[in-house]
């Protein structure tokens, strides 16, 4: 049965951080995955997590399946935290949420009901994208194709490529963005950048997707959702895929969000029918834990004020070091690094080649993605010094 069966290659992010745990090099810093990792380079778990997971053992009395459109706290508390409670309140029924296994469920249930509505339409991804977006929603039979998205000469958005490219998104196609804190690249559209998108949606017809891993990772909560926002307020449909992974640190807990805006109740009937028929078909039950934690963080006032302030620090963490990288390697190389300050989130891309990247693992330990991606959340007082002569060493 499986003698034949070819070994695949690693995943080119899993691959690299499992590569670097298994590395003997005392020096190795690993800045592969996109996860946040305090100064003493653990993966915290955030303390109003702590407090709602502490209550919930106390107090739980079941472990029944939860409903299949998932814990009602945590879909209510997270529709309102993306939409916004005015928004929420104007669409009233035409919103369908249904909870998945982290952001990854919620881009694939939403790709799920997308293939079912038959629009015969294709799917655009910005180049570069994360990588997991294309097995993610091309598995499910959906044709992809890229918009220009990142100019490696600028380190920012290739903003005219992208408006050229996306004049051929026609009504029935989907346009996929990265809500914020683009991943790989940390380069974001701004205000007026995301107007345009929305005028362009609204008068070519097609349905913007919107991938929300990282909102609080940019500039705050509130303001890592305008474009989005401003997708919604000149769209009829649009379709959120958000994830507690990184927000709230419930990596391993697998805690999504996949919303549907959509034009009338019925539609919106119809989205939720048929996300929750995919979900039953793919692994059937929606799992609770990180879910109740996040439902009772955002319906808690203490909580999450708690929680908010944490973010808030971890968020103010990483510009610092942002701050901190680009100086250190403008003092040692003397060129213009000013772009990694101002991107937003996790990642950055440093401008390497594939095998400048390769020889900084080689041979100094340190592990960045193929394209040059790093996860700035991982740089720390004690690795910061060897990352910066890493790079300058193959510069
Ligand atoms: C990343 O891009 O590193 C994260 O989103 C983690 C993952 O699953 O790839």
């Amino acid at each position: 049965m499986f003698d034949h069966l070819p070994v695949l290659p690693p995943d080119s992010i899993l691959g690299l951080a499992a590569a670097c745990r298994a590395d003997a090099n005392p020096n190795k810093v690993d800045l592969t995955i996109g996860i946040y990792m305090d100064e003493t380079g653990l993966c915290p778990v955030f303390d109003a997590v702590k407090q709602a997971q502490r209550a919930l053992i106390d107090e739980e009395v079941t472990k029944a399946y939860i409903p299949p459109q998932g814990d009602q706290a945590f879909v209510d508390g997270m529709t309102e935290l993306v939409l916004g409670a005015e928004r929420l309140a104007a669409r009233k029924g035409v919103v369908a949420a249904i909870q998945t296994p982290g952001g990854c469920g919620a881009v694939r249930l939403g790709a799920e009901v997308l293939k079912a509505s038959n629009s015969g339409g294709k799917v655009w991804i910005s180049d570069p994208t994360w990588p997991v977006h294309i097995p993610l929603i091309g598995s499910v039979g959906l044709e992809l194709t890229e918009y220009r998205y990142y100019d490696p000469l600028t380190h920012g958005v290739n903003f005219d490529a992208m408006v050229e490219d996306l004049k051929g998104a026609q009504k029935g196609d989907i346009v996929l963005f990265h809500g914020c804190c683009h991943n790989p690249s940390g380069a974001d559209l701004n205000a007026e950048q995301w107007q345009v998108m929305a005028q362009m949606a609204a008068e070519q017809g097609f349905t913007p997707m919107v991938d929300l891993a990282y909102q609080g990772f940019g500039d705050g909560l509130e303001q890592d959702v305008h474009g989005l926002r401003a997708l919604i307020d000149n769209t009829p449909e649009v379709v959120v895929a958000a994830s507690c992974s990184k927000n709230m640190g419930l990596y391993r807990e697998r805690t999504g969000l996949v919303i549907f805006i959509c034009k009338d109740e019925r539609a919106a009937e119809a989205t939720a029918s048929q996300a929750k028929s995919a979900a039953r078909r793919i692994y059937s039950m929606p799992p609770a834990h990180g879910a109740i934690i996040a439902g009772r963080i955002l319906s808690d006032p203490t909580l999450r004020s708690n929680w908010e302030a944490e973010l808030s620090a971890m968020c103010g963490r990483i510009n610092t070091l942002r701050a901190d990288f680009r100086d250190r390697l403008q003092v040692a190389t003397g060129r213009d690094f000013s772009f990694i300050a101002n991107e937003k989130g996790m990642f950055s891309f440093l401008g390497l080649s594939k095998e400048q990247a390769q020889r900084v693992r080689t041979e100094r330990g340190l592990y960045m993605l193929d394209s040059s991606r790093i996860n700035v959340a991982s740089l720390n007082n004690r690795n910061i010094d060897k990352v910066v002569e890493a790079v300058v060493s193959v510069l």
